[in-house]
């Protein structure tokens, strides 16, 4: 597979057809209300806290984010995010072909009763893999109170910080899932050997994300808009100490914390539909209409709040970088990593 990438990113296209370029061609939605809120103002920003004192969040420069842990996570958790995370689960299934995950539940007989899906987000995985698994109980942990209430009865969802100490029993979850959790952590070593110990003996563990590298089919290292904006993005993670090229370090982390049978599968991941290659063009499909609310969920805050950008300076980047996506013939794309791996019995 590290052949297949490496010469993706190096060669003619010609050589790999699924990444042939076809040569024929979003708003934002405002943020959610507080309901019930007092509003405390600073010039960029303003912190609502519910009259209940459950859910606060701080706005700033149009977007929402979470008050627990604050800052902790620098991506949004509005509507307009929320439906960005939807989609990505759409993509996340469609590049697996439709499947949740590569891990081999379920055979060797072992049963799967408990689940952890970290980071849950929205919790559309965790409530699809409730479903799949009716007997299973499934919970979804994060930072922010944005799951849907109508989740099946054996999946739940918890508020809590997977970096602070566990209150989860040591040895007990036959299946512990991470996904989209790139720029999360300060330590991916600590946190992984954290799942470790409470995945129970012949369990597994499932890390899903992409790499966060941006390659060109052309062959040609990408210097466009979009790599200008990435660079930005990284950088100003990187300074706060949680980096967003963890994928590739995650097969190794694994290996460390005692994991095994560690598995990588790797799909590309076109940014639009310029592939001719018609499952490629189909993620490329999905992919482009949501490109520009990410661009702003993932700069919004980092740009502003670690390089002291404006946020008009930061609107006008992702607009530099949704048309080059729009314009597509930089043929961009990324690389998923799906990687699993087994605790021994
Ligand atoms: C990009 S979203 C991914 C959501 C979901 N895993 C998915 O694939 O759709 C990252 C999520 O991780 C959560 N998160 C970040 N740091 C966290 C932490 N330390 N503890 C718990 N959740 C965290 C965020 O609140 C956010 O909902």
């Amino acid at each position: 597979m590290a052949d297949f990438h490496q010469s993706i990113a190096s060669g003619p296209t010609s050589q790999f057809p699924a990444l042939d370029i076809d040569t024929s061609p979003h708003d934002y939605s405002d943020v959610d209300s507080g309901f019930g809120a007092s509003i405390a103002r600073t010039e960029n920003s303003y912190a609502v806290t519910m009259g209940s004192g459950i859910c606060p969040y701080v706005y700033e420069n149009g977007r929402r984010y979470q008050v627990f842990r604050e800052g902790v996570y620098m991506l949004p958790n509005d509507s307009e995010e929320i439906e960005r995370l939807d989609q990505y689960h759409r993509i996340f299934l469609a590049l697996l072909d439709g499947k949740l995950y590569i891990a081999p539940l379920g055979e060797h007989s072992q049963k799967v009763r408990h689940v952890l899906d970290i980071g849950t987000g929205t919790g559309a995985w965790a409530i699809d893999m409730a479903e799949e698994f009716p007997d299973a109980e499934v919970i979804g942990n994060d930072l922010s109170k944005i799951q849907p209430p109508w989740a099946p009865e054996n999946c739940k969802f918890e508020i809590d910080d997977i970096e602070s100490d566990w209150t989860y029993p040591e040895n007990h979850f036959d299946f512990i899932h991470l996904r989209s959790l790139s720029g999360c952590f300060e330590d991916w070593g600590m946190v992984l050997s954290r799942c470790y110990n409470h995945t129970a003996p012949g369990g597994y563990i499932e890390f899903q994300d992409y790499d966060c590298i941006l390659k060109s089919a052309l062959g040609t290292v990408p210097n466009g808009a979009v790599a200008r904006y990435w660079r930005m993005v990284c950088d100003a993670a990187e300074s706060t100490g949680r980096i967003f090229q963890v994928a590739s370090t995650i097969e190794g982390l694994l290996k460390a914390a005692g994991f095994v049978d560690v598995t990588v599968r790797k799909e590309l991941w076109p940014l639009g539909p310029w592939p001719k290659d018609e499952r490629m063009k189909e993620i490329g499909r999905l992919t482009k209409p949501g490109l520009r609310s990410a661009f702003h969920a993932f700069a919004s805050a980092l740009l502003t709040r670690v390089l002291g950008w404006t946020d008009i300076q930061v609107k006008e980047l992702c607009q530099e970088a949704t048309q080059e996506i729009n314009d597509g013939s930089s043929q961009l794309y990324v690389t998923a990593y799906y990687v699993c791996g087994r605790k021994p019995s």
